[in-house]
């Protein structure tokens, strides 16, 4: 055994998860952590396509659902684990769209999507109304993978190119004293176990799913970044408890859209109770806040604590108090560079 490895500072697997119904801006939080950590594999989890991350890349807007939104950060692989569903469709689309042809990788076993499923999941009244689905056809996708009868990536001849182990890779890497990033999809409280069901996608969503679905055991994980939004948003249906009327959002100046869907997000003030079960389940070490900058306005682009206004700090306090481990990021706007970073603190 070497030790010098297991007392590596530098080698560490993070997952980072979104901790209330999605959109929680995971994806600049993966984007930034990727700048300052330099990961050589950036490996996603959750359902699928389902997962819609906008991000700016110089003054073009992109959408992605299934290349993982690290991609961002140029120096690492970037892969699709096991257990997240394909659309290969959607998938070879984006490849090229965002030119990660030669980085990219696919899990033998991930289950695949046919345009079928998505029939069945638009032409479902209780998906596509009662539970407000994104219609990308995850759900019947997942229930095919469950009856056995679905294919996997490594069944499909587009797909061939991109095929690897993700689970090898990974844990390999972690041996090696890399770096790794897992990055989760969605959010805890659309959670198919821990969430509003039935109102919740068609897996589980937390930090240990995440891991499981990149084949990494919970003994390897190192640290868990749950983000939360300062505003919580949730798209479709189900029940939000501190959800505020479209009215007091607009007032505010706070609307959002869905990446996938285009649906006007339903929006809510911070949720304490849900904040510190979701750290819970999670098993947060640390948590990231994003959108700071709509508690207190005069917070945007900050970059220093400090500098946060005594509203913001009450805030991140209180927020601390609930989730019961340090929020050590805290996003103040949409750019890359609008980010504390207390981590070095810890
Ligand atoms: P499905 O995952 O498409 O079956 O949709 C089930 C529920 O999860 C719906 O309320 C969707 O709006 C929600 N949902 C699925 N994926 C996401 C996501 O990435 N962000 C936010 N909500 C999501
Ligand atoms: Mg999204």
């Amino acid at each position: 055994m070497n030790h010098s490895i297991l007392l590596d500072r530098t080698m560490s697997c993070t997952v980072i998860v979104g901790g209330f119904f999605g959109d929680e801006g995971k994806g600049k939080i993966v984007a930034h952590v990727a700048h300052e950590d330099s990961p050589t594999i950036i490996s996603r989890g959750g359902v699928g396509p389902n997962a819609g991350h906008t991000v700016l890349v110089g003054d073009t807007e992109y959408g992605v659902r299934m290349v993982p939104s690290g991609f961002v950060y140029p120096d690492a692989r970037l892969m699709i684990g096991s257990g997240v569903l394909v659309d290969p469709r959607v998938f070879l689309k984006e490849v090229d769209l965002v030119g990660v042809d030669d980085r990219i990788f696919v899990d033998g076993r991930c289950g695949i999507i046919e345009e079928e499923h998505i029939k069945r999941d638009r032409g479902s009244e209780h998906l596509k109304t009662k539970i407000g689905s994104t219609g990308t056809g995850c759900g019947p996708a997942n229930a095919d993978r469950v009856m056995r009868t679905s294919r996997q990536a490594k069944d499909v001849p587009e797909l061939a190119k991109y095929i690897t182990d993700v689970p090898l890779e990974v844990n390999t890497a972690i041996e090696k004293g890399e770096t790794v990033l897992l990055e989760g999809t969605q959010g805890f409280g659309i959670s198919l176990y821990y969430g509003t069901y039935p109102y919740v996608t068609s897996k589980d969503t937390s930090a240990s799913q995440i891991a499981a679905d990149n084949g990494v055991g919970p003994t390897r994980i190192d640290d868990v970044i749950v983000v939360f939004k300062a505003y919580p948003t949730r798209v479709g249906e189900g029940p939000f408890t501190t959800e505020m009327t479209m009215q007091k959002s607009h007032d505010l100046g706070i609307e959002e859209f869905g990446t996938v869907t285009r649906r006007q997000r339903r929006i809510g003030l911070w949720d304490g109770e849900m904040a510190r079960y979701s750290a819970m389940i999670n098993g947060a070490t640390q948590a990231a806040i994003t959108g700071i900058d709509r508690i207190d306005p005069a917070c945007y682009g900050v970059t220093e604590y400090d500098r946060l206004t005594a509203k913001a700090r009450d805030f991140i306090t209180q927020a601390e108090k609930d989730i019961r481990a340090p929020v050590t990021l805290i996003s103040t706007g949409p750019e890359m560079s609008q980010i504390i970073d207390l981590r070095k603190e810890l």
